[in-house]
Formats: structure tokens, C-alpha cells, sequence
């Protein structure tokens, strides 16, 4: 189908730069796994959950009541698109993490109702997602032209075009599993992908009640639980590690100092693990924690501030009705 607008048919109205060769994950996943256990205290980043079993497992914890932010943000979106859209005055739409490109289309909408909308660049480490998603979108949109970038948070950032007016969106409460350090470094990141007058959406948890942040990281049905012992099944299959999953335990409690939720495993006996290729043998002591997870919970100075410190100035707050999440937009100046 070609667009009566823009003249191209769907293969000129796509193109996708791959910067991750075939090696790429399989080498980052054991320089993580070497350098995290064989720290004290272990670690592990939370990228490795995500395997097909490990998103499908996350993909239920969103549907949990339990788990309020998902919902939360999606009334927010709903909600204030336009405001958003209007605030932007963005003709491009960057989404980093964009994955199967839901909460997107409530933007796209918004976009092209105020006829500016030309450009989606969707930002994600799988090619097959982002060439599915995209597919349905141009159909979707038919002016719509994609620019997709398959890479990785820490190395592609700077692969994003810099064209148009953007608005650059990282949603979901992403921006939480990093600590204080590393989110300055990777907001920098983004800003350096941005022009003066750009705008930046970011969605983040917020503080609140101690017992409700707990449960949804801790539910009732033990999904988070699986979620978490999933980074194991992961290092069983791709590093021939033999893990016994069952003898860890899911930990998630909120950190008051640092206003994160901590997410750990704990071994529940002392235990030899053999990672076999790695050639590398790793004992755990009874109650020794496996660090997995920090998810940081916000609050609208701290945000405020910790843009600022990007060069950008927070301009719009809006929160679902529990005041439990927010969307911030921020321009840069
Ligand atoms: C995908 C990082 C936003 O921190 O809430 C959910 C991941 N971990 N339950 C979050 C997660 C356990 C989630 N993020």
C-alpha cells in the first residue's frame, strides 16, 4: 500500500539499523554474570530476567491488581495524551524500550491529531519485536515513516537520528532499576540524543505506603517470585550453569533510605554452583543474598532535580487519581 500522503510504500516507510551482531548478548551476559558473582555482595543486573518465560512472566505481574503501576500509567496516558502532545509540539516520537509498542499508539494518536506527526523511532534489543510492532503501525498510520534502532541501553543510545522535533519517551517505571549514579549517566545519555526545545517523558513510581509497595513486589501468587528465580533458569540454559532454583528464595522489601525496592534471592543452604562455561565455581553461604533487582520509587523534587542536573527543566507533573505514579515531561534547554 503506498500513502496518498507521503507517497512511499510500507518497505520506504521502514528502516531499521541493527548495532547488536550475534555475539552481542551471549558475551554481555557472562562478562555480567562473571563480574556480578564474584563481587560481594553477589549481583546480577535485571536486563537478564527476560527471556521469552521471564517476559511472559512479567507480563503477568502487570495484570496483577497487585501490581498497580501498569494500569496506572496507562490512565495517566489515557488521560493526558493531548497534554502531551500539545506541550511537545514533537513531529518525531522516540520510544526507548518500546517493545510491542503499546502505550504508544495512545501517543501516536494524540500526534497525529495535532497533524504534525511524521516520524516513530522505536528503540528496543529485539529486531523480532520491533519489526512486528512496526508492521501493525504502518498499517495503523499510514503517513507514518519508522526509524527503528536495535541496541542496547548502554551502548546505542547515541545510534538514535537527532532529526525533528522530538519527543523522547521512557515509560513503564524503566528509569527505577538503575541506582542514583548510573540514572545520571543514563539520562545524559538521552539528553546527548536531543536538540534544544526537545521534549523528554518519563514515567516513575512514586512513594507511598511501605505495605502496598511490598505486595506488588511480592505477591500473593508467587509470579514476582518466579519472575525473579527466572534470572536462575536463565543461567541454567545460556551459561550451563545447575542453579537448584528451589533452594533460593524471593526477597522484595523497600529500602526506606535509598527509597528503593530491594530485590534479592536468598540461598536457602549453603551451596556450590558450577557455571560450566565459565569454567567458574561459586558457593553460597545459608542466607546469603543474590542482589537482583533495586526498582526506585520517586517523588517530583527529586525529579525535578535530577533532570536538572541533564540541562533539562521538568515543565509538566501529572499523576493517576491514587497519586500513585507519574508522568513527568521535561524540555531541554
Ligand atoms: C520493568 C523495571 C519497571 O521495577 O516495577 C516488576 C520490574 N520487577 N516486578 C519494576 C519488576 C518486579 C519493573 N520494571
Amino acid at each position: 500500500m503506498t500513502s496518498p500522503i507521503t507517497g512511499l510504500n510500507q518497505e520506504q516507510r521502514l528502516h531499521i539499523d541493527n548495532h547488536l551482531d550475534d555475539g552481542y548478548f551471549d558475551r554481555a551476559l557472562r562478562s555480567d554474570v562473571l563480574a556480578g558473582l564474584t563481587k560481594t555482595p553477589k549481583q546480577l543486573p535485571p536486563k537478564w530476567f527476560y527471556d521469552d518465560r521471564g517476559s511472559d512472566l512479567f507480563d503477568q505481574i502487570t495484570r496483577l491488581t497487585e501490581y498497580y503501576p501498569t494500569e496506572a500509567e496507562r490512565s495517566i496516558l489515557r488521560t493526558h495524551a493531548g497534554d502531551i502532545a500539545a506541550a511537545s509540539g514533537a513531529d518525531t516520537l522516540v520510544e526507548l524500550g518500546s517493545g510491542t509498542a503499546d502505550k504508544t499508539r495512545v501517543l501516536l494518536d494524540a500526534l497525529s491529531k495535532t497533524g504534525q506527526l511524521a516520524r516513530f523511532v522505536p528503540f528496543d534489543v529485539s529486531e523480532g519485536i520491533l519489526r512486528s510492532s512496526s508492521a501493525e503501525l504502518l498499517d495503523e498510520y499510514p503517513d507514518l515513516t519508522i526509524s527503528g534502532v536495535v541496541g542496547d541501553f548502554e551502548n546505542h543510545l547515541r545510534e538514535i537520528p537527532l532529526a525533528g522535533a522530538k519527543l523522547t519517551a521512557l515509560l513503564g517505571g524503566t528509569v527505577g532499576n538503575f541506582d542514583p549514579e548510573a540514572r545520571r549517566a543514563f539520562l545524559a545519555d538521552i539528553v546527548a540524543g536531543m536538540k534544544p526545545g526537545d521534549s523528554f517523558l518519563l514515567g516513575t513510581d512514586l512513594v507511598k505506603d511501605i505495605d502496598r509497595l511490598e505486595l506488588a513486589y511480592d505477591d500473593p501468587y508467587g509470579i514476582t517470585a518466579e519472575f525473579n528465580k527466572n534470572v536462575l533458569h536463565v543461567l541454567n540454559a545460556r551459561v550451563g550453569a545447575n542453579f537448584v532454583v528451589d533452594d533460593f528464595e524471593h526477597y522484595a522489601k523497600f529500602d526506606t533510605e535509598n527509597e528503593w525496592i530491594d530485590i534479592r534471592l536468598k540461598s536457602l543452604v549453603a551451596q556450590e554452583v558450577r557455571l560450566e562455561e565459565l569454567d567458574l565455581d561459586i558457593s553460597f553461604a545459608e542466607g546469603e543474598f543474590l542482589h537482583t533487582e533495586i526498582s526506585s520509587k520517586f517523588r517530583r523534587e527529586g525529579i525535578a532535580a535530577e533532570v536538572a542536573e541533564v540541562g533539562l527543566e521538568l515543565t509538566e507533573w501529572w499523576t493517576d487519581e491514587n497519586d500513585d505514579y507519574a508522568l513527568s515531561l521535561s524540555v531541554l534547554k
